[in-house]
């Protein structure tokens, strides 16, 4: 794999706009993305699914492909079984609203949720009076299974879990827990905003029911994601939003739903959007997920070899670089976290996320106020490391007490 090479494909890179270290929020896009975005405002930027004239045709058959390049890419054998949602939160929401959980059905997460799956379960507790329960990971986010298996009771009608957790890195065994909670009988919906970007994700085989993503953290247009189900599931899952698109026939006073996956597609949907995520997942392809899993985990060890034994500097995760995935977040003894995020960028025009990264649980049980966080994706390479651990360095000697 040349890095340099693909460096090149991605113009703020090319016109040496900074240190992007910022992908687990969202990645940076090469041209080919943008271009397939372009040529359809360009050369038909009409309505799929609906007129049938000749580009409008065009859009439908640009979004079959869309969605015939997802599942190929998730190696799932049905296009049908992939929406197209405008993020991962969307996703979880239209599970977590559909799936028709009652009063006394209990929904069980991990601790350390983001809060696209975890806010929307608090609302249900409230209003509905389902049960939520959580299982502890350890301080630095590592998956307990022996917790798991005594959380999984059988009132739990859905397991909700984070794949690849945005903060430390940390991952689930997702196909050990499928095949916990399927014995149990409950369906398992995965949050894999950061691990479907990262690794590669065979859907067929971790046999999940529901699986959501965002697009704009693979390499694709912002405010696109992609909701995954099973065939019987989406079958029974109602739709969040309703409208145009979403119906065979309504009289005044009833509507007969077409089926999935456009009964949950309701309006005019973001073709240049789908159409942008269809060339980011064949870029991705290209370049293959295992390669930039390898990838991002050597820039990883690279950046714990340079902080490793900075006294003022500590990392927030396992000790483990390998367990951290492309996530690298820290403290530094005496800053906050903003004031990190900021210095690095005004000086050195590095640029990282900070705060507690819409995971505000997690921090709050552990007592922390948040954290600087450096990700890493394909376009990154060892200078981009060492410029930034460097400047961190340089940051921790000047301001650390
Ligand atoms: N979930 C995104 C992040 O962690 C927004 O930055």
């Amino acid at each position: 794999m040349d890095v340099s090479r693909i460096r090149d494909d991605f113009p703020t890179i090319k016109a040496g706009n900074g240190v992007y270290l910022d992908s687990a929020c969202q990645t940076l896009r090469p041209y080919q993305v943008i271009d397939a975005i372009t040529s359809y405002y360009t050369e038909f930027p009409a309505c799929g699914g609906r007129s049938v004239h000749s580009m409008a045709t065009k859009v439908s058959m640009a979004v079959d492909r869309s969605r015939e390049t997802a599942a190929s890419f998730f190696s799932c054998k049905d296009p049908h079984s992939f929406i197209f949602t405008k993020n991962c939160t969307e996703g979880m929401n239209i599970v977590a609203k559909g799936f028709g959980l009652r009063k006394g059905d209990a929904v069980l997460t991990t601790d350390m949720e983001h809060n696209s799956n975890h806010v929307q379960w608090v609302e249900m507790v409230r209003d509905i009076g389902i049960k939520r329960k959580i299982t502890r990971t350890s301080g630095t986010g590592v998956f307990d299974t022996e917790d798991f298996k005594r959380q999984l009771t059988n009132d739990v009608k859905l397991v909700s879990m984070v794949h690849t957790s945005n903060v430390t890195g940390t991952s689930v065994p997702v196909g050990d827990i499928v095949e916990m909670a399927h014995d149990k009988g409950a369906a398992v919906l995965i949050d894999g905003a950061q691990a479907a970007s990262h690794t590669p994700v065979d859907l067929k085989k971790l046999d999940v029911d529901f699986y959501s993503m965002s697009a704009h953290k693979m390499l694709g247009p912002s405010g696109m994601g992609m909701l995954y189900g099973k065939e019987d599931r989406l079958k029974a899952l109602r739709p969040l939003i309703s409208g145009g698109g979403t119906v065979g026939l309504a009289t005044y006073d009833s509507v007969k739903m077409t089926a999935h996956p456009e009964k949950f597609e309701a309006g005019l949907m973001d073709y240049a959007g789908i159409i942008g995520t269809g060339a980011a997942l064949e870029y991705l392809s290209k370049i293959g997920m295992r390669n930039v899993e390898r990838h991002t985990a050597g820039l990883q060890r690279k950046t714990d070899k340079e902080l490793r034994g900075v006294a003022s500097i500590t990392a927030v995760g396992p000790d483990d670089p390998l367990l951290r995935a492309s996530i690298y977040s820290f403290n530094i003894k005496g800053m906050g976290s903003h004031d990190v995020a900021m210095m690095l960028d005004s000086a050195d025009g590095i640029m990282i996320r900070s705060g507690m990264h819409c995971a505000h649980p997690f921090f709050v049980s552990r007592g922390i106020d948040g954290c600087a966080r450096a990700s890493f994706h394909i376009y990154n390479n060892d200078d981009d490391v060492l410029r930034f651990t460097s400047a961190v360095k340089k940051l921790a000697a000047a301001f650390s007490k």
